[in-house]
């Protein structure tokens, strides 16, 4: 087989390959059989790039001498011209219908990127007027907690939520709630000191001053833990009148 048959099949290999691997990736992937396309369309492609250059591409330096150009040698030359003219034509159209094929099964994988998360990282479980439960799922009563004390709350009909989860605190002067996930890398703070008004996250030692909007005031995590609006209702059960005051966890919504 000449040169320019092979570098052909070779493109029509990645081609193939290459529509192969879109198949098996829009019907469910199979980790092992899209490595296999994958290696053997970038084959295809580099043996027919390196036979293009080794075997097409005039070797050089090359030093042409200048002669009369006869009627007969013209004649060879465009003959050379529209064989290359051919030749080229052919190579271009294998090159190109490999270069789309294995561009499009390269954008398959930004189907694995998921749905768009909106605006959900953004809200908990927590609506105006949803329940503080505790972790047995039973509603909390404000007068559950002494003062100095501290319980982690849910919202009703929740109580596997991650997001949702918030320290109830009873101060001299009532309570308060704030998210217990830790601004600075997502653990749950989970130690009060009743003495100084301090949330001790215990994964890097952040504190958090309850008296002054849960604000940090040690450690690593550099803003204030979001807080939760509450009331308590005429039966003393805890509710609360909205979500978060600021989107929960790490603080990379602050980045700009
Ligand atoms: S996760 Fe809380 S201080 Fe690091």
């Amino acid at each position: 087989m000449n040169a320019e048959r092979r570098i052909a099949t070779a493109f029509g290999v990645t081609t193939i390959s290459a529509v192969a691997l879109a198949a098996v990736y829009a019907n469910g992937g199979q980790p092992q059989a899209e490595g296999a396309l994958l290696a053997t369309a970038l084959g295809g492609l580099a043996y027919g790039f390196v036979t293009w250059a080794n075997r097409l591409l005039p070797p050089g330096p090359v030093t042409q001498q200048r002669e009369p150009v006869h009627t007969e040698q013209q004649a060879v030359k465009e003959d050379l011209d529209r064989a290359q003219l051919g030749r080229r034509k052919l190579l271009t159209r294998t090159l190109g219908l490999a270069a789309i094929a294995l561009g499009a099964a390269a954008a398959f994988p930004i189907r694995s990127l998921g749905p768009s998360p909106g605006d959900s990282l953004k809200r908990t479980p927590w609506r105006r007027g949803t329940k503080a439960v505790g972790e047995d799922g039973a509603p909390v009563r404000a007068d559950d907690i002494p003062v100095g004390g501290f319980l982690t709350v849910f919202p009703e009909g929740h109580v596997d939520s991650a997001d949702g989860q918030a320290v109830l605190i009873r101060l001299d002067d009532g309570l308060v709630a704030y998210s217990k996930v830790c601004t600075h890398a997502g653990c749950p703070v989970g130690l009060y000191q009743a003495e100084s008004h301090q949330l001790i996250c215990p994964c890097h030692q952040s504190a958090f001053d309850v008296l002054d909007a849960a604000r940090p005031v040690f450690g690593p995590a550099t803003r204030r833990l979001p807080h939760l609006p509450i009331a308590i209702s005429s039966d003393g059960a805890v509710f609360a009148l909205g979500d978060f005051d600021e989107p929960i966890g790490p603080a990379y919504w602050n980045r700009r």
